[in-house]
């Protein structure tokens, strides 16, 4: 009983953490049914006293420190129950269980409560930055008891990214704090991958840009404002070839995008809320939209399109900076939103700039901008958007109107853009004082009686509509 930390399943996220707690000075130990993964790891680890495993719960759980620290790494789902349920009956009172995968914050809820009536701590924890994140230095989002969390946070706060030296992990609050602030990272996540799409297919169709004009381009940008780790990947991207053809690889990967479901959760969430996020909702739904190929193919027989007039190429590309950077901020700002009021409806006591700073590395919607939204967080802590931070004004009032160029352009020559769309309507929308759904309330109020109230005076008001 000598390890400081165990991580159950050694896929490749589990051995890659387990490997930087290593680096940062921890011993661990990892456990896998797998006996091939147990001795993978045993291997890549190099000497035992640092980095050992075993397929056998009782050895793995026997070998940690009291109280002990345990993470797990296996996929959302049932599989996160009966994990818990085999490492159970060997667990002490004061043990915790740490899910760093992206669980269902109801099921870290129940998990939570279940494992409280045994005197088990059970944090979900997002654990954000891929493969490589968990190796060099992840985003981790932790939620449960804040007493425990002091046992988990030596670890934690070494294995993170930095930020100019600041770890990128902190404790967020009770419950599934932590996992609904992974979910909602990924929404995020969601939003941004769309509109970075949007901005390539309207930079080759209309700009004619080639795949090394358009690494050239990202790369660029990701110099300036826009940089963030999907402009870098992106650029990257726009450079690989192709190993089976001689063209280039993203040119050969069908246009059907995937998805394990925490960026509909996210969408889904906010409509209970009643808190817009268009621009994720719309991302969900061209995910969906991809996956129709067959019936796209047929539709695009049957309608014509027009052919995307003649731009400078120059003008138009410095056009689609500013509005990539106009619907990112739309997109965390529709983010942030759905945070803020998730905290006050389910209790989890968020602060807001606690999470921008936590993402300025290691996590998959890191960016430069995420520097700003942390001050501007800071700053005023109750902020309810974005959008009414006096430092965002400028930002945005700089870059809306390329936004309305180029959405006006998609428009007229037949070149989807719902992202920036969505992201500029909500923009439109929620900076209108005055909205004309006073006219769906006398609708609501002529055919059903549903009531409404008047700009001028108090109370609850019915007409009878002359028919
Ligand atoms: C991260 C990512 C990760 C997520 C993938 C895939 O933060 O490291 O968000 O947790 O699983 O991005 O998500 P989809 O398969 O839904 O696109």
């Amino acid at each position: 009983d000598t390890y400081d930390f165990g991580l159950v399943g050694l896929g490749v996220m589990g051995r890659n953490f387990i490997l930087n707690v290593a680096d940062n000075g921890f011993s661990a130990f990892g456990n896998d049914l797998d006996e091939e993964k147990v001795d993978a790891l045993i291997k890549e680890g190099g000497n035992t006293d640092k980095v050992n495993a075993s397929s056998d719960v009782k050895t793995f759980v026997q070998s940690l420190t009291t109280p002990r620290k345990i993470m797990l790494l296996v996929p959302a789902g049932k599989i996160v129950d009966s994990v818990i349920e085999g490492l159970l009956p060997h667990l002490d009172k004061g043990d915790i269980i740490i899910d760093g995968g992206n669980s269902f914050y109801t099921d870290t809820d129940r998990r939570e409560a279940y494992l409280k009536e045994k005197g088990i701590n059970f944090f979900g924890a997002g654990v954000s930055g891929g493969a490589e994140g968990a190796r060099k230095g992840p985003s981790i989002m932790p939620g449960g008891s804040k007493e425990a969390y002091q046992h988990v946070k030596p670890i934690f706060e070494a294995v993170s990214a930095k930020y100019k030296g600041e770890p990128c992990v902190a404790y967020l609050g009770p419950k599934s704090a932590g996992n609904y602030v992974k979910m909602v990272h990924n929404g995020i996540e969601y939003g941004l991958m769309q509109l970075t799409s949007e901005i390539y297919d309207i930079l080759k169709k209309a700009g004619g840009l080639t795949n090394g004009e358009l690494h050239k381009t990202f790369s660029n940008w990701n110099e300036g404002r826009l940089q963030s780790f999907l402009v870098e990947i992106t650029s990257e991207i726009f450079e690989q070839k192709d190993d089976l053809t001689d063209g280039y690889l993203v040119d050969m990967i069908l246009d059907k995008a995937k998805q394990k479901g925490t960026g509909k959760w996210t969408s889904q969430n906010a409509m209970d809320l009643g808190i817009p996020v268009p621009t994720i909702d719309i991302a969900v739904s061209m995910r969906e939209i991809s996956a129709l190929k067959d019936e796209r193919i047929k539709a695009d027989e049957l309608y014509d399109r027009p052919s995307p007039k003649a731009v400078d190429k120059n003008d138009f590309t410095s056009k689609t900076e500013q509005a990539l950077y106009f619907a990112f901020i739309i997109t965390y700002a529709q983010g942030m939103h759905q945070l803020a009021d998730a905290s006050k409806e389910y209790g989890y006591e968020l602060k807001l700039g606690e999470i921008a700073k936590i993402w300025r590395a290691g996590c998959i919607i890191r960016a430069a901008m995420l520097a700003d939204i942390t001050e501007a967080y800071q700053t005023d802590e109750n902020l309810q958007n974005l959008l009414l931070s006096p430092s965002f004004v400028e930002k945005v009032k700089s870059t809306v109107n390329a936004a309305r160029e180029l959405v006006s352009y998609g428009a007229a020559n037949g070149i989807p853009l719902p992202g920036l769309s969505n992201a500029l309507t909500y923009f439109d929308a929620y900076t209108s004082s005055r909205l004309p759904l006073n006219l769906i309330q006398a609708q609501r109020d002529y055919f059903g009686s549903h009531t409404y109230e008047r700009l001028d005076r108090e109370g609850i008001f019915h007409t009878e509509w002359e028919k």
